[in-house]
Protein backbone atom coordinates (compact mmCIF):
# COMPACT_ATOMS: atom_id res chain seq x y z
CA UNK A 1 0.00 0.00 0.00
CA UNK A 2 1.35 3.42 -0.58
CA UNK A 3 0.69 5.67 2.30
CA UNK A 4 -0.54 9.75 1.86
CA UNK A 5 3.33 10.86 1.62
CA UNK A 6 4.37 8.92 -0.95
CA UNK A 7 1.86 9.38 -3.48
CA UNK A 8 1.51 13.61 -2.39
CA UNK A 9 5.58 12.91 -3.30
CA UNK A 10 4.59 10.54 -6.60
CA UNK A 11 2.05 13.60 -7.72
CA UNK A 12 4.93 16.31 -7.34
CA UNK A 13 7.48 14.65 -9.04
CA UNK A 14 5.57 14.27 -11.81
CA UNK A 15 3.71 17.47 -11.62
CA UNK A 16 7.13 19.09 -11.94
CA UNK A 17 8.07 16.55 -14.94
CA UNK A 18 5.16 18.08 -16.59
CA UNK A 19 5.14 21.63 -16.00
CA UNK A 20 9.24 21.68 -17.34
CA UNK A 21 7.87 19.91 -20.56
CA UNK A 22 4.98 21.93 -20.94
CA UNK A 23 6.93 25.35 -20.63
CA UNK A 24 8.96 24.14 -23.61
CA UNK A 25 6.20 24.37 -25.81
CA UNK A 26 5.59 28.10 -24.55
CA UNK A 27 8.96 29.76 -25.61
CA UNK A 28 8.20 33.03 -27.04
CA UNK A 29 7.14 32.19 -30.64
CA UNK A 30 4.32 35.20 -30.19
CA UNK A 31 2.73 37.36 -27.54
CA UNK A 32 -0.15 34.92 -27.77
CA UNK A 33 1.60 32.48 -26.42
CA UNK A 34 2.27 34.07 -23.23
CA UNK A 35 -1.34 34.65 -22.87
CA UNK A 36 -1.99 31.07 -23.23
CA UNK A 37 0.76 30.14 -20.54
CA UNK A 38 -1.08 32.11 -18.23
CA UNK A 39 -3.85 29.90 -17.99
CA UNK A 40 -1.80 26.49 -18.96
CA UNK A 41 -0.29 27.67 -15.39
CA UNK A 42 -0.58 26.36 -12.11
CA UNK A 43 -2.86 23.52 -12.24
CA UNK A 44 -2.98 19.91 -11.02
CA UNK A 45 -1.80 18.35 -13.81
CA UNK A 46 -3.80 14.76 -12.99
CA UNK A 47 -4.74 14.40 -16.40
CA UNK A 48 -1.07 14.17 -17.65
CA UNK A 49 -0.04 11.95 -14.60
CA UNK A 50 -2.91 9.72 -14.92
CA UNK A 51 -0.80 9.58 -18.96
CA UNK A 52 1.98 8.77 -17.66
CA UNK A 53 0.75 6.54 -14.52
CA UNK A 54 -0.58 4.32 -17.38
CA UNK A 55 2.59 4.46 -19.65
CA UNK A 56 4.48 3.37 -17.02
CA UNK A 57 2.28 0.96 -15.63
CA UNK A 58 2.05 -0.59 -18.85
CA UNK A 59 5.81 -1.35 -19.12
CA UNK A 60 6.18 1.89 -21.24
CA UNK A 61 10.42 3.24 -20.67
CA UNK A 62 11.13 6.07 -21.92
CA UNK A 63 8.64 8.83 -20.98
CA UNK A 64 9.64 11.04 -24.08
CA UNK A 65 7.31 8.96 -25.76
CA UNK A 66 4.41 9.84 -23.88
CA UNK A 67 5.31 13.65 -22.66
CA UNK A 68 4.08 15.70 -25.64
CA UNK A 69 1.03 13.70 -25.61
CA UNK A 70 0.48 14.19 -21.53
CA UNK A 71 1.28 17.89 -21.99
CA UNK A 72 -1.22 18.52 -25.33
CA UNK A 73 -4.12 16.93 -22.68
CA UNK A 74 -3.43 19.75 -20.14
CA UNK A 75 -3.83 22.31 -22.72
CA UNK A 76 -7.31 20.33 -24.21
CA UNK A 77 -7.99 20.85 -20.51
CA UNK A 78 -6.63 24.02 -20.34
CA UNK A 79 -8.89 25.61 -22.96
CA UNK A 80 -12.00 23.71 -21.82
CA UNK A 81 -11.35 25.24 -18.31
CA UNK A 82 -11.24 29.27 -19.97
CA UNK A 83 -13.97 28.95 -22.02
CA UNK A 84 -15.86 27.31 -18.72
CA UNK A 85 -15.10 30.37 -16.73
CA UNK A 86 -16.28 32.82 -19.99
CA UNK A 87 -19.69 34.86 -19.12
CA UNK A 88 -21.89 33.16 -21.45
CA UNK A 89 -20.70 29.70 -19.30
CA UNK A 90 -20.27 29.76 -15.91
CA UNK A 91 -19.27 33.28 -15.25
CA UNK A 92 -16.19 32.85 -13.06
CA UNK A 93 -13.33 35.69 -12.32
CA UNK A 94 -11.09 33.55 -10.57
CA UNK A 95 -9.59 30.38 -11.82
CA UNK A 96 -6.13 28.60 -10.75
CA UNK A 97 -5.94 30.77 -8.24
CA UNK A 98 -5.93 34.25 -10.07
CA UNK A 99 -7.82 36.09 -12.50
CA UNK A 100 -9.50 33.94 -15.02
CA UNK A 101 -8.43 34.35 -18.65
CA UNK A 102 -11.66 36.70 -19.62
CA UNK A 103 -11.04 38.91 -16.48
CA UNK A 104 -7.22 39.60 -17.21
CA UNK A 105 -7.32 39.26 -20.95
CA UNK A 106 -10.78 40.15 -21.87
CA UNK A 107 -13.49 37.92 -23.45
CA UNK A 108 -11.80 38.02 -26.99
CA UNK A 109 -8.84 37.15 -26.11
CA UNK A 110 -9.91 35.03 -23.71
CA UNK A 111 -11.81 32.91 -26.35
CA UNK A 112 -8.96 33.01 -28.96
CA UNK A 113 -6.64 31.63 -26.52
CA UNK A 114 -8.81 28.53 -25.63
CA UNK A 115 -8.93 28.06 -29.65
CA UNK A 116 -5.18 28.21 -29.82
CA UNK A 117 -4.81 25.93 -27.39
CA UNK A 118 -7.03 23.31 -28.59
CA UNK A 119 -5.53 23.58 -31.60
CA UNK A 120 -1.94 23.45 -30.64
CA UNK A 121 -2.57 20.31 -28.58
CA UNK A 122 -2.82 18.28 -31.54
CA UNK A 123 0.58 19.63 -33.02
CA UNK A 124 1.99 18.47 -29.60
CA UNK A 125 0.23 14.62 -30.31
CA UNK A 126 1.84 14.74 -34.00
CA UNK A 127 5.37 15.18 -32.37
CA UNK A 128 8.22 13.07 -33.41
CA UNK A 129 8.65 10.26 -36.08
CA UNK A 130 7.92 7.29 -34.33
CA UNK A 131 5.69 5.10 -33.22
CA UNK A 132 3.26 6.96 -35.53
CA UNK A 133 0.67 3.89 -35.39
CA UNK A 134 -0.08 4.59 -31.83
CA UNK A 135 -0.42 8.43 -32.01
CA UNK A 136 -2.72 7.44 -34.97
CA UNK A 137 -5.13 5.61 -32.35
CA UNK A 138 -4.30 7.97 -29.36
CA UNK A 139 -5.18 10.96 -31.62
CA UNK A 140 -8.64 9.36 -32.82
CA UNK A 141 -8.88 8.41 -29.21
CA UNK A 142 -8.61 11.77 -27.81
CA UNK A 143 -10.30 13.49 -30.86
CA UNK A 144 -13.51 11.00 -29.76
CA UNK A 145 -14.15 12.70 -26.35
CA UNK A 146 -12.99 15.96 -26.40
CA UNK A 147 -15.39 17.59 -28.54
CA UNK A 148 -19.30 16.93 -30.07
CA UNK A 149 -19.47 13.19 -28.27
CA UNK A 150 -17.05 14.24 -25.21
CA UNK A 151 -16.52 17.39 -23.24
CA UNK A 152 -17.87 20.01 -25.82
CA UNK A 153 -21.57 17.84 -25.11
CA UNK A 154 -21.29 17.71 -21.72
CA UNK A 155 -20.64 21.56 -21.69
CA UNK A 156 -23.70 21.62 -23.72
CA UNK A 157 -26.04 19.37 -21.23
CA UNK A 158 -24.72 21.35 -18.27
CA UNK A 159 -25.34 25.01 -19.38
CA UNK A 160 -28.93 24.29 -20.57
CA UNK A 161 -31.73 24.75 -18.19
CA UNK A 162 -34.23 22.63 -19.68
CA UNK A 163 -32.75 19.64 -17.60
CA UNK A 164 -34.55 16.74 -16.01
CA UNK A 165 -33.32 16.33 -12.36
CA UNK A 166 -32.61 12.49 -12.77
CA UNK A 167 -29.55 10.34 -11.72
CA UNK A 168 -29.46 9.08 -15.26
CA UNK A 169 -29.33 12.85 -16.72
CA UNK A 170 -26.74 13.69 -14.15
CA UNK A 171 -24.88 10.91 -15.27
CA UNK A 172 -25.03 12.01 -19.07
CA UNK A 173 -23.27 15.39 -17.85
CA UNK A 174 -20.70 13.61 -15.88
CA UNK A 175 -19.57 11.29 -18.55
CA UNK A 176 -19.52 13.51 -21.02
CA UNK A 177 -17.66 16.55 -19.73
CA UNK A 178 -15.42 15.23 -17.35
CA UNK A 179 -15.20 11.27 -17.40
CA UNK A 180 -14.46 10.50 -20.83
CA UNK A 181 -11.70 12.75 -20.83
CA UNK A 182 -10.45 11.42 -17.86
CA UNK A 183 -10.71 7.80 -19.04
CA UNK A 184 -8.70 8.92 -22.29
CA UNK A 185 -5.89 10.27 -20.16
CA UNK A 186 -5.09 6.80 -18.64
CA UNK A 187 -6.18 4.72 -22.07
CA UNK A 188 -3.44 6.98 -23.99
CA UNK A 189 -0.79 5.72 -21.84
CA UNK A 190 -1.12 2.28 -22.91
CA UNK A 191 -1.47 2.85 -26.14
CA UNK A 192 2.11 4.43 -26.27
CA UNK A 193 3.25 1.37 -24.04
CA UNK A 194 1.98 -0.12 -26.91
CA UNK A 195 -0.44 -2.48 -24.96
CA UNK A 196 -2.82 -5.33 -26.13
CA UNK A 197 -6.35 -3.86 -26.72
CA UNK A 198 -7.85 -6.03 -23.66
CA UNK A 199 -5.83 -3.92 -20.94
CA UNK A 200 -6.06 -1.06 -22.98
CA UNK A 201 -10.74 -1.21 -22.69
CA UNK A 202 -10.19 -2.44 -19.15
CA UNK A 203 -8.20 1.08 -18.23
CA UNK A 204 -10.63 2.96 -20.28
CA UNK A 205 -13.23 1.66 -18.20
CA UNK A 206 -11.03 2.07 -14.90
CA UNK A 207 -10.91 5.80 -15.82
CA UNK A 208 -14.32 6.50 -16.63
CA UNK A 209 -15.51 5.54 -13.08
CA UNK A 210 -12.22 7.50 -11.83
CA UNK A 211 -13.84 10.43 -14.40
CA UNK A 212 -17.11 9.71 -12.67
CA UNK A 213 -15.33 9.82 -8.96
CA UNK A 214 -13.48 13.45 -10.46
CA UNK A 215 -16.83 15.16 -10.81
CA UNK A 216 -18.15 14.22 -8.10
CA UNK A 217 -15.32 15.24 -6.02
CA UNK A 218 -15.65 18.16 -7.86
CA UNK A 219 -19.32 18.79 -7.30
CA UNK A 220 -18.48 18.46 -3.56
CA UNK A 221 -15.57 20.71 -3.17
CA UNK A 222 -17.68 23.25 -5.18
CA UNK A 223 -20.59 22.98 -1.67
CA UNK A 224 -17.81 22.79 0.87
CA UNK A 225 -14.58 23.84 -0.30
CA UNK A 226 -12.30 26.98 0.13
CA UNK A 227 -12.11 29.66 -2.33
CA UNK A 228 -8.08 29.62 -1.82
CA UNK A 229 -7.56 26.11 -1.50
CA UNK A 230 -9.39 25.56 -4.87
CA UNK A 231 -8.16 28.30 -6.70
CA UNK A 232 -11.63 28.85 -7.90
CA UNK A 233 -14.85 30.30 -6.98
CA UNK A 234 -16.70 27.61 -4.84
CA UNK A 235 -20.99 28.15 -4.12
CA UNK A 236 -21.49 28.49 -7.66
CA UNK A 237 -23.04 25.41 -8.65
CA UNK A 238 -26.17 26.29 -6.04
CA UNK A 239 -25.99 30.06 -7.26
CA UNK A 240 -26.72 29.23 -11.26
CA UNK A 241 -28.92 26.16 -10.34
CA UNK A 242 -26.94 23.41 -12.09
CA UNK A 243 -27.50 19.99 -11.57
CA UNK A 244 -24.76 18.47 -10.00
CA UNK A 245 -24.56 15.14 -6.99
CA UNK A 246 -25.02 17.30 -4.32
CA UNK A 247 -28.24 18.98 -5.62
CA UNK A 248 -29.45 15.47 -6.31
CA UNK A 249 -28.00 12.94 -3.65
CA UNK A 250 -27.12 15.79 -1.22
CA UNK A 251 -23.84 15.97 0.44
CA UNK A 252 -23.93 12.76 2.28
CA UNK A 253 -25.06 10.98 -0.28
CA UNK A 254 -22.99 12.38 -2.80
CA UNK A 255 -19.90 11.16 -0.20
CA UNK A 256 -21.50 7.54 -0.42
CA UNK A 257 -21.62 7.50 -4.15
CA UNK A 258 -18.60 8.90 -4.97
CA UNK A 259 -16.77 5.68 -2.21
CA UNK A 260 -18.55 3.52 -4.31
CA UNK A 261 -17.13 4.95 -7.24
CA UNK A 262 -13.93 4.63 -5.70
CA UNK A 263 -14.08 1.23 -5.24
CA UNK A 264 -15.43 0.12 -8.32
CA UNK A 265 -12.51 2.03 -10.24
CA UNK A 266 -10.13 0.00 -7.35
CA UNK A 267 -11.44 -3.20 -8.37
CA UNK A 268 -11.01 -2.76 -12.38
CA UNK A 269 -7.16 -1.75 -11.77
CA UNK A 270 -6.75 -4.09 -9.61
CA UNK A 271 -7.41 -7.14 -12.68
CA UNK A 272 -4.45 -5.51 -14.27
CA UNK A 273 -2.33 -6.97 -11.64
CA UNK A 274 0.51 -5.61 -9.65
CA UNK A 275 1.82 -3.53 -11.55
CA UNK A 276 -1.35 -1.37 -11.45
CA UNK A 277 -1.37 -0.74 -7.83
CA UNK A 278 -0.40 3.09 -8.49
CA UNK A 279 -4.00 3.56 -9.33
CA UNK A 280 -5.06 2.45 -6.03
CA UNK A 281 -3.27 5.38 -4.68
CA UNK A 282 -4.18 7.86 -7.30
CA UNK A 283 -8.15 6.62 -6.84
CA UNK A 284 -7.86 7.24 -3.30
CA UNK A 285 -6.23 10.65 -3.62
CA UNK A 286 -9.09 11.89 -5.89
CA UNK A 287 -11.65 11.08 -3.39
CA UNK A 288 -9.89 12.29 -0.51
CA UNK A 289 -9.19 15.58 -2.16
CA UNK A 290 -9.67 19.34 -0.97
CA UNK A 291 -8.58 20.91 -3.96
C1 LIG B 1 -11.51 21.11 -12.98
O1 LIG B 1 -10.44 20.27 -13.25
C2 LIG B 1 -12.57 20.96 -14.01
C3 LIG B 1 -13.19 19.65 -14.06
C4 LIG B 1 -13.24 18.93 -15.13
C5 LIG B 1 -13.85 19.11 -12.89
P1 LIG B 1 -9.19 20.16 -12.26
O2 LIG B 1 -9.65 20.01 -10.86
O3 LIG B 1 -8.28 19.10 -12.77
O4 LIG B 1 -8.50 21.58 -12.41
P2 LIG B 1 -6.94 22.00 -12.43
O5 LIG B 1 -6.38 21.48 -13.72
O6 LIG B 1 -6.26 21.38 -11.26
O7 LIG B 1 -6.94 23.49 -12.38
C1 LIG C 1 -16.22 21.78 -15.90
O1 LIG C 1 -17.05 21.43 -14.86
C2 LIG C 1 -15.90 20.72 -16.82
C3 LIG C 1 -15.10 21.26 -17.91
C4 LIG C 1 -14.31 22.31 -17.86
C5 LIG C 1 -15.21 20.62 -19.18
P1 LIG C 1 -17.17 22.60 -13.79
O2 LIG C 1 -17.79 23.80 -14.37
O3 LIG C 1 -17.77 22.02 -12.54
O4 LIG C 1 -15.61 22.89 -13.51
P2 LIG C 1 -15.11 23.98 -12.48
O5 LIG C 1 -15.72 23.64 -11.15
O6 LIG C 1 -15.54 25.31 -13.01
O7 LIG C 1 -13.62 23.78 -12.48
MG1 LIG D 1 -19.01 24.29 -15.95
MG1 LIG E 1 -17.19 25.87 -14.01
MG1 LIG F 1 -17.20 22.41 -10.60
Amino acid sequence: MMGNNEITKYLAEKKKIVDSAIKKYFADFNPLFETMYYSVDGGKRIRPILAIASFESCGGKNIETILPIACGLELIHTYSLIHDDLPAMDNDDFRRGKESAHKKFGEAMAILSGDGLFAYAFELFTEGANLINEKFAAMKAVSEVVGPKGIVYGQVLDISDRKELSPKALRKIHLNKTAKFIAVAVKVGAIMAQSPKDTIDVLYNAGLYLGILFQYTDDILDVIGEKNKLGKTPGKDVASSKLTAPALYGIDGTRFRAKRYAELAKIKFSTLGDNFRIFNALTDFILTRTY
